[in-house]
């Protein structure tokens, strides 16, 4: 779609997008939310969006229409160096030619799990699988087994932790989830080691594990991460960190390096292998050897799956690890979101929207926060922020740089945010009813960005 369109409350899909609106109505038919992913689901867009992206490359993807887009947390934050990555695809390729999967274990499994170590210090053991949710549903068994306890302490103020029930379970998406697994998972907020300390004395010999990360968009407060370290220590509670996002963005050593961790457990997924299917589990032998051979304990059935060291993954991942050691990989995210930011934020001032629109997180991490007229979090101005940036050329779920997100493409996307907040100005001022094509699903929860 082009800026230059002219867009009326009457404008359809159809109009602007022949070829994806053509694929939602095929796409609801056979799959229930019309895709695979619930953060790439219709309700988190606008009306106004392309639904169907054929093709991407570095940071530029395009959609079945055959539109540009510059993107933003490209593959819900998994590719991190860009789509199509030259060297991480060659060696997933070169590795498929020797085949995929074998019925014993391959030497690429032994490798990858040193490569991973390597860089995780608090780390002795790593299990790989295919997706976070794998992991963290992992960590949380293993922790239960471990402790003989059965209750998991979860941060209240973060996302999302997996698609298993013991965390849906948690959600306001919970259908089919028995009350007996709701009651199993407790909260605690951000910041409050108080909250914490009153979960452990609410529920004495009960909490296996306290899983949270290190760091969303709110920033720890000084203490507060190694004061829940101290207490899960003090109470016998495993320390989890889900290290999904911050692993290899934060800093190639996780968000555990930055903040100086020991985490018992952690967990990595997204930016493991560039987009290819691969997560983590890793931590303590103390811990993880309890899925294994070697010990005279209860063996924990510890992360089997069919596809769980796929070996074209494991050399993706590989070859990720490879580049963010020897390429400026992680500087480089945070000086384009640095300059991401700071173009956003003279923006946003340009346009007095400061209170409606903030841009928020580390700068190897933005996302950003959209509030009506009354300054409330407002859904409907996320949806036109999201429909007047992609009108002109950008799709901004977050605001997360790739390594291949160059000045000039920061640059743009400054001008089509820029353009964009005219219009949310214009909005605030005179109804977003007049600016905001149809109207959009809205999401039950939104989990990620
Ligand atoms: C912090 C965090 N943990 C775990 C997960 C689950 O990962 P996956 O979608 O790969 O199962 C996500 C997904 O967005 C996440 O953001």
């Amino acid at each position: 779609m082009k800026t230059s369109e002219v867009l009326s409350p009457t404008t359809t899909p159809e109009s602007v997008y022949p070829q994806s609106a053509a694929l939602q109505a095929r796409a609801h038919q056979l799959i229930p939310g019309g895709c695979h992913t619930y953060a790439k689901g219709d309700d988190q867009y606008p009306v106004l969006a392309p639904a169907f992206l054929a093709r991407g490359q570095g940071c530029h993807v395009w959609d079945v229409d055959g539109n540009e887009f510059i993107e933003y947390g490209m593959g819900l934050r998994s590719v991190t160096l860009g789509h199509a990555y030259p060297s991480v695809v060659e060696a997933a390729y070169r590795q498929m030619l020797l085949g995929n999967n074998y019925t014993r274990p391959a030497p690429i499994e032994i490798d990858c799990a040193e490569a991973l170590l390597r860089a995780i210090e608090a780390a002795e053991m790593v299990k790989f699988a295919k997706n976070g949710s794998d992991v963290t549903t992992a960590a949380v068994k293993l922790a239960r087994a471990y402790t003989g306890r059965d209750i998991v302490a979860i941060c209240a103020e973060h996302p999302f932790f997996s698609v298993d029930d013991w965390f849906i379970g948690s959600t306001p998406m919970a259908a089919g989830i028995p009350e007996a697994i709701r009651q199993l998972t407790v909260k605690f907020h951000y910041n409050s080691p108080q909250s914490l300390t009153e979960l452990f004395r609410t529920y004495p010999s009960r909490i296996a594990c306290v899983m949270l990360e290190a760091e969303t968009s709110l920033r720890p407060e000084p203490g507060f991460l190694e004061e829940v370290q101290r207490l899960c220590a003090e109470n016998g509670a495993l320390f989890v960190l889900d290290e999904t996002l911050t692993g290899f963005r934060w800093d190639l050593g996780g968000a555990q390096k930055v903040y100086g961790l020991r985490p018992d457990l952690s967990t990595f997924g997204k930016g493991l292998g560039n987009g290819f299917a691969i997560a983590a589990l890793a931590g303590k032998r103390e811990f993880m050897e309890r899925g294994g051979l070697r010990h005279s304990q209860e063996r924990v059935f510890l992360l089997s799956t069919t596809h769980g060291a796929e070996n074209h993954a494991l050399a993706a991942a590989m070859a990720t690890l490879r580049t963010y050691r020897e390429e400026p990989v992680i500087e480089t995210l945070h000086q384009q979101g640095d300059r991401l930011r700071n173009g956003a934020n003279q923006a946003i001032h340009h346009h007095g929207l400061e209170g409606h629109v903030e841009i928020l997180g580390r700068s190897c991490n933005l996302v950003y926060a959209t509030r009506g007229e009354q300054r409330a979090p407002s859904q409907a101005f996320r949806a036109l922020f999201l429909q007047e940036l992609i009108r002109r050329g950008v799709i901004a779920p977050s605001l997360v740089v790739s390594y291949s997100h160059s000045d000039q493409d920061i640059d743009q996307t400054i001008d089509a945010i820029a353009g964009a907040l005219g219009v949310y100005r214009k909005a605030l001022d005179d109804g977003i009813a007049h600016h905001l094509v149809g109207r959009p699903v809205k999401p039950v929860f939104r989990p990620f960005n």
